[in-house]
């Protein structure tokens, strides 16, 4: 059964995504801790859309997981098409202060995981020359980020290994595409023990899925979501790169000593 795979589906960006394609009548497959979520979700989709809508209660940060995923999958005989790469979080603070474990929990969930199941589902895509990877990376992705180090150093890695994937597999008839909003509003910065930045481009996570999947159509290899953003990120390539983290600094600081 062709099914697309959601992690991080419980909320926010991932949610949406899961709404927005049972409405367009794919089957999804959630994943996120929060078992509760998941099955309130899976219930309305499945009622709302005549689609088939389960879920998977997974901490994708342990090492076992994302093999787990894979397995359950095959058992399942779930055939996955679209494999969406969401589930994430940020730390915000000084690098010396925020918990050790908390920060190499980030780099499991945002790096070692998405590599690992882009890595397993990839593979049968390519033999059946077709299917699509979109990998949640973020605006933090262009520039370092003082007080938000760890996360945007994640981010930067799943910029560079979607791009260098969509390259590798597009004569496959696969797309991988790095997705790259800017502050969106969801409970990331709530998770991230942190405050919206202001941010007059904020966007909702259902416009952030709208840029997503208009940029799967052109299979485009990354796309940033919200033109004040894409501007943005466009006009750092103009500036000395020393330059443009001591403004985020500046303006990270600022948020940190409120
Ligand atoms: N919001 C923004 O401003 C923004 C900007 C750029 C990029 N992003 C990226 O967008 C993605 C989605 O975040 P969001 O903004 O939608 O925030 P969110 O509402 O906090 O959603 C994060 C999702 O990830 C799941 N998750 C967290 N830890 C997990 C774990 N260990 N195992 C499995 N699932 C886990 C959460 O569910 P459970 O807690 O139930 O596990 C939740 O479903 C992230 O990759 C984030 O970095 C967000």
């Amino acid at each position: 059964m062709n099914t697309t795979l959601i992690t991080g589906a419980s909320s926010g960006i991932g949610e949406a995504f899961a709404r927005k394609l049972a409405a367009q009548g794919r089957n999804v497959l959630v994943v996120a801790r929060s078992e509760d979520k998941l099955i309130t979700l899976c219930n309305e989709l499945g009622r709302m859309n005549s689609i088939r809508a389960q879920h998977i209660a997974l901490d994708l940060s342990l090492p076992e997981s994302p093999a787990l995923l894979f397995e359950e999958t095959r058992k399942r005989g779930l055939l996955v098409d679209l494999l969406i790469n969401n589930a994430g979080f940020g730390a915000f603070g000084d690098f010396t202060k925020i918990d050790l474990q908390r920060q190499l929990n980030m780099i499991d969930l945002n790096i070692k995981a998405l590599v690992e199941l882009s890595y397993r589902f990839l593979a049968p895509m390519r033999e059946r020359k077709q299917g699509a990877i979109i990998n949640v990376a973020s605006t933090a992705a262009f520039q370092p980020v003082p007080f938000m180090n760890t996360y945007a150093a994640t981010k930067a890695f799943v910029l560079s290994f979607s791009e260098a994937l969509w390259e590798e597999n597009r004569t496959f008839g696969v797309t991988v595409m790095g997705l790259c909003p800017g502050v969106t509003e969801t409970n990331f910065f709530e998770a991230a023990h942190g405050s919206k930045p202001p941010a007059r481009s904020s966007q909702t996570p259902e416009e952030v899925v709208d840029t997503a999947m208009s940029g799967l159509a052109h299979r485009q290899s990354s796309i940033v979501s919200g033109w004040t953003n894409f501007f943005m990120v466009e006009a750092e390539r103009f500036v000395p790169r020393s330059v443009v983290v001591r403004m985020a600094g500046r303006m990270m600081r600022a948020q940190y000593e409120k």
